[in-house]
């Protein structure tokens, strides 16, 4: 029986199934070898699901996180010797969020490679962009609109390319609780909650009596409808370009308060309520010590060594 030997060679090992007869021993053999074809096709899925688990394992978001309502961060950011500490310490926070455009935006002329370097590295999805502060007010003895024209720049950048999701203003010393931004992602209008840190007040919060929001809590009133912190509020996207003269007036401490108040029609109950309808603390308005400036290296000392290019690293003013 040649056929049924041949059979035997590559199925079985067993000669009595060999002496049995041409006909049931082909038939026996034929399941055998479908049986260890069978296991080879089981074990083969195994490996590639295995495989597959490990690779999503690896993969930062999983799709249905990916699938969310997009979050575009408008970070305000300048040039001194923190800056690249602060963008550091922010990226490493945005890192954790998913579906997220970080829109850094410096207050200078041009863009600094130490800058762009630096987020290259930290790997959150990002666009770096430029926004001067007119040298009106950068020449004045008084306070300074900080971070007015970059987050100004944001919102253009917003209204030529974002459809949907949320805008949120993140300073670039602030301390933020990776759980807002799942939050804030579901805003319809503005979403507003507490910010803790802000003036010996200890905390700036909107007042929630019988479960509405009736004023706000700050050490600083001034006559504002708004007296909240940059650090406690957000914007659906889709609201923002049905205003779209909304902008952030060139106005020391009156930023927040006349952005959101350019956001009208809005009205108090079109407000939402997050960190657990404001009875928690999930923003930080923290503020870097300054550093001053390094002093110049002695080139002819350390000529030859690491620290020629550590000080190509540090941002001097
Ligand atoms: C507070 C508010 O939180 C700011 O949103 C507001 O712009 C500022 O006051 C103000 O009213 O002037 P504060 O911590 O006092 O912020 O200010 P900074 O942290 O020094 O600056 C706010 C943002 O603007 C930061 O992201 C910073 O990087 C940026 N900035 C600051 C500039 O882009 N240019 C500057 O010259 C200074
Ligand atoms: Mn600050």
């Amino acid at each position: 029986m040649k056929g049924g030997g041949a059979y035997i060679n590559i199925g079985s090992s067993s000669s009595s199934i060999n002496s049995s007869g041409s006909g049931s021993g082909s038939k026996m053999t034929l399941g055998k070898s479908v049986k260890m074809y069978l296991t080879i096709f089981i074990a083969t899925t195994c490996i590639y699901m295995v495989l597959y688990q490990y690779h999503m394992s690896r993969e930062p978001f999983s799709p249905s996180e990916v699938g969310k309502p997009p979050l575009y961060i408008i970070t305000p950011t300048y040039r001194r010797p923190e800056q690249l500490a602060e963008l550091t310490r922010l990226g490493y926070t945005l890192k954790h969020v998913a579906n997220l455009l970080w829109l850094v935006i410096e207050d200078a002329n041009k863009t600094n490679p130490l800058v762009a370097h630096t987020l290259d590295r930290i790997g959150v999805p990002y666009e770096y962009m430029v926004a001067p502060m007119p040298e009106k007010y950068k020449q004045t003895k008084k306070a300074k609109p900080r971070g007015v024209s970059n987050r100004n720049r944001g919102l253009e950048y917003l209204r030529q390319h974002a459809t949907e999701g949320v805008l949120y203003f993140a300073d670039d010393d602030n301390t933020y609780d990776i759980s807002i931004f799942e939050q804030m992602r579901y805003i319809s209008k503005v979403g507003m909650w507490p910010v803790g840190l802000v003036t010996k007040t200890g905390v700036s919060s909107p007042i929630i009596r019988n479960g509405k929001l009736d004023g706000y809590y700050d050490g600083w009133i001034g006559g504002r409808k708004y007296p909240v912190d940059m650090a406690g509020f957000a914007v659906n996207i889709k609201f923002l370009r049905q205003r779209p003269h909304a902008q952030m007036p060139f106005k020391p401490g009156y930023e927040e308060d006349g952005f959101l108040r350019s956001l009208a029609p809005l009205d108090n109950n079109e407000i939402d309520l997050l960190a657990d309808e404001c009875r928690d603390i999930l923003t930080w308005h923290t503020q870097t010590k300054k550093n001053p400036p390094a002093q110049a290296l002695n080139k002819t000392r350390y000529s030859n060594t690491n620290l020629v290019h550590i000080d190509k690293l540090l941002v001097r003013p």
